[in-house]
């Protein structure tokens, strides 16, 4: 038997009702926070990704599925969405157009990671990219809309928030902790290796002996420029303001290399060691880097097989018909009637003659509202017979009057 490869799933019966409610519910509240929808390819060549997303991070260094095309070119399925969605951008010439553009979208992204509970190698992503607003009122926006989004979606959260400066502040820290971190000992290879490509990447080491030697390390939002202090100190005023709890997490660094200022995630205690169900911030560099006119811009995605582990799904409201037929006969005519109301309501049929009580039991099952049924007496007087299952009425009625 062939099977599905290691960490990629199939997506039938209740998942994919989970998945549906969860992209249906998230679409409709981006939508009222003015994003609109849009679609990337999941194939890109490979060089977007080690400019936008970085050479350091491990997404590119060990996660990427990379290959070369028929055609000898670099390609990658894609590990994230934000850097198509900046290709795109930039492609269409809206950095140059000016304005507020607000993209939503979701679709399977790929990494190569060590399958667990929470964690595949394909996996699906739910996001929204905001370009051209470098307000904090736009990074407060974006957290209302997750918390929306996770408050529709019955789900928990805690939301953890760190800036990671700019430009302006981040080399003089970057220089300061390199000094400190080269005077240890005993490093991990991964933050031996990190003090040469990415040195903020040490704060968040799992390894217990790194942390342990980290805690008295100068911390990234207390050596912000006035700039980038202002900013940060507004957002956790307005998320006070909004009533939303928050921790500042000066390890939280992400594994993006392309955020600048604020950066969040949102986490769930209740799905195991992936705890991580959102996260997000600002890359006002990251046009500018590929190539288009300097855009401020922020956005977040969210994982939805990590979400759908928490989803809480209203009670599924029965809808539509089922047509069977208790005389061989009355097929056909069950046949037309269906086709005539598929014009305008959700409607399944049985093509074999069953019992009524065989009707019954499957229209139960298919979620109907109305069975009806057409049986030897309802065949001769051009009738048919219809049960309501939600207020268990039943009635005979003239075939044409359906
Ligand atoms: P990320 O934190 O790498 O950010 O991924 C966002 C979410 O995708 C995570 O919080 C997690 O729920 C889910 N996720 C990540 N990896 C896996 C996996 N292997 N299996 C299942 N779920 C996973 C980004 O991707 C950024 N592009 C977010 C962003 C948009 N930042 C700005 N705009």
């Amino acid at each position: 038997m062939i099977t599905a490869l290691r960490g990629m799933k199939d997506l039938q019966g209740r998942d994919s009702e989970v998945f549906e409610h969860i992209i249906k519910t998230a679409g409709d509240i981006a939508q009222r926070y003015g994003f609109a929808y849009a679609e990337t390819p999941q194939l890109e060549a490979t060089e977007l990704f080690k400019r936008s997303v970085g050479q350091s991070s491990d997404i590119v260094g060990k996660e990427m599925y990379e290959f070369e095309d028929k055609g000898g070119n670099s390609v990658c399925l894609r590990p994230e969405g934000t850097a198509g969605m900046v290709r795109s951008f930039v492609q269409n010439k809206l950095d140059r157009a000016g304005g507020t553009h607000r993209w939503f979208y979701h679709g399977t992204m790929f990494r190569y990671e060590r399958p667990q509970k929470g964690r595949l190698r394909q996996f699906h992503q739910f996001g929204c990219e905001s370009f051209g607003q470098a307000s904090v009122y736009e990074d407060l926006n974006v957290i209302l809309m997750i918390k929306d989004i996770f408050e529709a979606l019955g789900i928990r959260y805690k939301l953890i928030i760190n800036s990671l400066g700019c430009d302006a502040c981040m080399p003089a820290y970057r220089q300061n902790l390199v000094a400190k971190l080269q005077e240890m000992t005993g490093l991990c290879e991964d933050c031996k290796r990190r003090i040469d490509t990415n040195p903020v990447r040490v704060l968040d080491c799992k390894v217990p002996d790194c942390q342990e030697q980290y805690t008295d390390l100068p911390k990234m939002h207390q050596n912000l420029c006035g700039e980038c202090d202002e900013d940060f100190a507004t957002l956790k005023s307005l998320l006070r303001e909004f009533g939303i709890d928050y921790t500042v997490d000066a390890n939280l660094v992400r594994g993006l290399d392309y955020y600048t200022k604020a950066a969040f995630e949102f986490v769930s205690d209740e799905i195991g060691a992936q705890s991580s169900i959102a996260g997000g911030g600002r890359y006002d560099k990251l046009v500018e880097f590929l190539g288009g006119k300097p855009t401020p811009a922020v956005g977040f995605a969210l994982g939805i097989e990590r979400i759908a582990e928490l989803v809480q799904m209203p009670d599924t409201e029965r809808k539509g018909w089922y047509f069977g037929a208790m005389d061989a006969k009355a097929v056909p005519l069950i046949q037309k009637l269906a086709y005539q109301k598929r014009q305008s309501q959700q409607c399944s049929m049985q093509y074999g003659k069953k019992s009524l009580k065989a009707h019954l039991k499957a229209a139960d099952k298919a979620g109907a509202q109305y069975c009806a049924v057409i049986g030897e007496d309802e065949l001769a007087a051009g009738e048919i017979w219809v049960k309501d299952l939600v207020n268990k009425s039943e009635r005979r009625q003239k075939q044409e009057e359906l």
